[in-house]
């Protein structure tokens, strides 16, 4: 009967991008922004969900809910029957609408015949539509939360409990359950983000197989947000006609990438294996070369070209993240950086009208 609370990390990618849609690898790490859920039982019959950084609070009765079960039971993944409960026009694409409709779903999928009263918050550290993860993190957090509700999974807090770590076997199933909620939000998604939400850590991606590295070294980043619009569907074929048109001078740019994934990997492991070594000059060097390979499959934008300046005069060392052409970059901060550089540095992107955040990678699912 107890108040149950849940977190997820959102997701970077260090390196691969674009590279991993013609086969190669990508590095995909857990970002320390996070998104968290309360859930606890409430009163009146009642489902409330409160999404306060979307300024979204919905309730429905139980009742109306149990009424919509069989024709959802019958049909799952026809959408329109949650979206005309819901009220939600036919092309609803809009943050607040995917929310909701994933939230449905997997109110109805996972409590199935006995739906709870529930009173569910979920707010957030991650922006939408950043290209950090923010759907996935919110989804791995409903999943896991109701999951745990209806006692699906143990709650790792509880006092018995000898680990407060939940099994693979768990996690295997918040991560499907997850995963079935990008799919409602995004159609088609890698299942990438929602992998990283639930275990954290770093993960290798390649051909769609996901590994999930053992042990990563947590590292501070500077984490810039250009706020620049892009179409990731647009960059991503923007890539597909240099490589058909220039065939010989892509690939190997892109097994470049799928190199520097590799290398990438192997410093982290050396990193936490503690060996005394300049692992922190390799790691640079590598995101400078991955940048300039970014650029040269035309994935790059001024915007980050001002970042990787503005970061460079400082000493330190950029990249873009994710689709690129605007978005996100990320720019790797040694343990020795002296504070008040990152502060300049902060204060000078920031004048530039993007957003900061100081955070690490590598951080817990
Ligand atoms: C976008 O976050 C990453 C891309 O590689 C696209 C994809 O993998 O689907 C650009």
């Amino acid at each position: 009967d107890r108040e149950l609370f849940v977190s997820a990390p959102g997701k970077v990618i260090l390196h691969g991008e674009h590279a991993v849609v013609h086969g190669k690898m990508a590095l995909a790490v857990g970002l320390n922004l996070r998104t968290f859920i309360r859930i606890r039982p409430c009163k009146d019959d009642t489902v409330l969900i409160n999404l306060p950084n979307i300024g979204t609070k919905l309730s429905w009765d139980v009742s109306q809910l149990q009424s919509l079960l069989p024709s959802f039971q019958d049909d799952p993944q026809n959408m329109e029957i949650l979206k005309n409960f819901a009220g939600l026009t036919d092309g609803c694409k809009d943050t607040e609408s995917l929310a909701v409709l994933a939230f449905l779903y997997l109110y109805l999928s996972i409590f199935g015949r006995d739906l709870p009263s529930v009173d569910v918050v979920v707010w957030s550290q991650l922006p939408t539509g950043a290209g950090l993860g923010s759907s996935a993190a919110y989804c791995v957090c409903l999943a896991a939360a109701m999951l745990t509700y209806c006692g699906r999974i143990a709650d790792p807090m509880r006092e018995e409990a000898k680990t407060s770590r939940w099994s693979q076997t768990e996690l295997d199933l918040i991560n499907q359950w997850a995963f079935q909620g990008e799919k409602v939000i995004h159609g088609n998604p890698s299942g990438v983000d929602n992998a990283v939400g639930t275990w954290g850590g770093a993960l290798q991606y390649q051909s769609g197989r996901i590994t999930p590295i053992e042990r990563v070294p947590m590292l501070h980043i500077l984490l810039t947000n250009t706020k620049v619009p892009r179409s990731t569907k647009v960059l991503v074929a923007g890539v597909k006609e240099k490589l058909l048109k220039f065939p010989d001078i892509i690939e190997p740019v892109l097994s470049s990438i799928h190199a520097i994934s590799q290398e990438c990997q192997r410093v982290l492991k050396e990193m936490t294996a503690g060996l005394s070594m300049d692992h922190y000059s390799v790691l640079e060097e590598l995101i400078d070369i991955n940048q300039h390979h970014l650029n040269v499959i035309g994935v790059g934008h001024p915007s980050l070209n001002t970042i990787c300046r503005v970061t460079a005069e400082r000493g330190l060392h950029s990249k873009l993240t994710g689709a690129g052409g605007g978005g996100c970059a990320v720019t790797l901060l040694r343990p020795d950086t002296d504070h008040t550089v990152v502060e300049a540095v902060k204060q000078e992107l920031t004048d530039c009208g993007f957003q900061c955040w100081e955070t690490s990678i590598g951080a817990l699912g």
